[in-house]
């Protein structure tokens, strides 16, 4: 029993210093903390746009249904593949990466999908403001990460910019004549 005691009393201590292993990249405790709720947000706002626009994908209708089905399935794949590298950063930095809808709907900028399936159109304009509004939260995170010389992190939302501000461009063309 004593025996039993002392081997848990061992545990425990083990757990705690791996609780509590000490990070030390250069960055500021605080920069990192910051940092990470930065992406936090760009994680909630890329989840919920590749949640709408696999929506859009299988519930859009009309004579752009084709067109339209195929490029939804392009786009909510490459976001799809982008929310891993921003969870994962977020990681590196010593912090949790919300996973959650519940999380993910208290951090995004971005509304949720609509009930009823709007037309086709509408879609497309729902999908542009969804893009923009990430660009927006991936541009205001970048003062701070560049000021901390966190150079992975301005390098995913440099890459995450790019995307989202063309593929903004692509789905506003389909509004033009
Ligand atoms: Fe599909």
């Amino acid at each position: 029993m004593a025996k039993e005691s002392k081997t848990s009393k061992k545990a425990a201590a083990a757990a705690a210093v791996s609780a509590g292993v000490q990070i030390n990249i250069g960055i500021s405790d605080k920069d990192r903390a910051a940092i990470a709720q930065g992406l936090s947000r760009l994680l909630a706002d890329t989840y919920t746009l590749y949640l709408t626009t696999h929506n859009f994908h299988w519930n859009v209708t009309g004579p752009m249904f084709n067109t339209l089905h195929t490029m939804f399935m392009a786009q909510y794949t490459e976001l799809w593949n982008a929310v891993d590298p921003i969870a994962e950063r977020i990681r590196s930095l010593g912090h949790v990466a919300p996973g959650s809808y519940a999380a993910f709907g208290a951090l995004s900028s971005l509304p949720d999908a609509p009930a009823q399936p709007p037309k086709a159109l509408e879609m497309v304009r729902i999908l542009v403001a969804g893009h923009e509004a990430v660009a927006r939260t991936a541009r205001e995170l970048f003062p701070l990460a560049d000021a901390a010389s966190d150079e992975p992190t301005a390098d995913l939302l440099t890459q995450r910019l790019t995307i989202h501000e063309q593929t903004a461009w692509m789905l506003r063309s389909l509004l033009e004549d």
